[in-house]
């Protein structure tokens, strides 16, 4: 089985590299020699290789900078997922496709599900809309796109590693308190990822095929960005870290101005994945001591 793996450098790529069994082969596409908003690129790179699944991790991640790039965020995020679809449908490769919950404008107060409209209060969360509006309205019939929220794991700059930086660095540490979401450890999407696949899967389930179309995905629970970082740094003192930082204050959204508008609220409801996959999902917590017990 051949797996074309796009944005294969990036953070949640370097995870599924690691968790997809070597009895696959995965063949590696990143910039600057693979860009999937060439289209010819995709239609030649795609064809000549007739993969069974591609796995989308290319994205504008810079959530900031989309608001400046705006043309890039559209191209990339918007166009590029459209591309990957359509030489997809040509070839019969499936298609898994990776979106976020700054789709959601999060006026909610309880979790988002599928039906959810979508309303993205950034640039960042448009275009993303826009790359998943491009694979429904392709003619490819046989993709995931799953929806994820606040990232983190080994290869990547994220909000964990910034907290144990800082935390070593200073006493105080100022942390938005009036957004909540929930964590996601990669090495829990790249599992999630591969149960869609059954046979791409060690932790084999007697389950059919999940139906296609789109999932949310993130880790159990939910919290602030603030006692995210108290969690981070409780773990890392409990690891025996030399930890500075002696208080993590609060602050509201305004307190730290940044260009891209985030929800306040923007929880994913697992139940459609977890129904259809037969998986239990890993509590935010829980992930981040596995992360932990796994770091470098
Ligand atoms: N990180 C989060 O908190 C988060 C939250 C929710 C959803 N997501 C979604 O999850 C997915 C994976 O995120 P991630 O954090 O693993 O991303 P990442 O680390 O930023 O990796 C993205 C990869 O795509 C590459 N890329 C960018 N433009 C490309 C193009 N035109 N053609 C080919 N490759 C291109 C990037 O290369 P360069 O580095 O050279 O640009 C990078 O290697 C993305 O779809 C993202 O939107 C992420």
């Amino acid at each position: 089985m051949n797996i074309a793996l796009i944005g294969s450098n990036g953070m949640l790529a370097s995870m599924l590299k690691q968790k997809i069994p070597a009895s696959y082969r995965v063949h590696e596409f990143d910039l600057p020699d693979f860009d999937i908003t060439n289209s010819e690129q995709v239609n030649t790179v795609i064809g000549a290789l007739h993969p069974d699944i591609i796995i989308n991790c290319a994205a504008f991640t810079k959530v900031d900078l989309c608001e400046t790039k705006q043309e890039a965020a559209a191209m990339v995020n918007g166009v590029g997922p459209g591309l990957l679809a359509n030489a997809a449908h040509q070839v019969g490769a499936v298609l898994v496709h990776i979106s976020t919950d700054f789709v959601f404008a999060g006026d909610k107060k309880s979790p988002y599900s599928e039906e959810d409209p979508a309303a993205p209060l950034s640039i960042y969360g448009c275009s993303k809309l826009k790359g998943e509006e491009a694979i429904i309205n392709s003619p490819l019939e046989h993709y995931y796109i799953i929806r994820t929220s606040w990232l983190y794991g080994p290869g990547g700059p994220n909000f964990v590693e910034t907290i144990a930086r800082l935390a070593c660095e200073r006493e105080d540490l100022g942390i938005v308190a009036d957004q909540r979401g929930t964590p996601t450890y990669t090495g829990d999407l790249a599992e999630a990822i591969m149960r869609l696949f059954p046979r791409l899967s060690p932790l084999v389930t007697d389950l059919p095929l999940p139906p296609y179309g789109l999932y949310h995905y993130s880790n159990q629970g939910e919290c602030t960005w603030h006692e995210f970082a108290c969690e981070i740094v409780d773990q890392l003192q409990k690891k025996g870290c030399a930890v500075k930082a002696k208080r993590i204050i609060p602050i509201a959204t305004e307190d730290y101005p940044v260009p891209a508008r985030r929800p306040q609220y923007s929880v994913l409801s697992k139940k459609k994945y977890m129904e259809a996959t037969g998986a239990e999902v890993p509590e935010w917590k829980e992930s981040l001591q596995t992360y932990f017990d796994n770091r470098a």
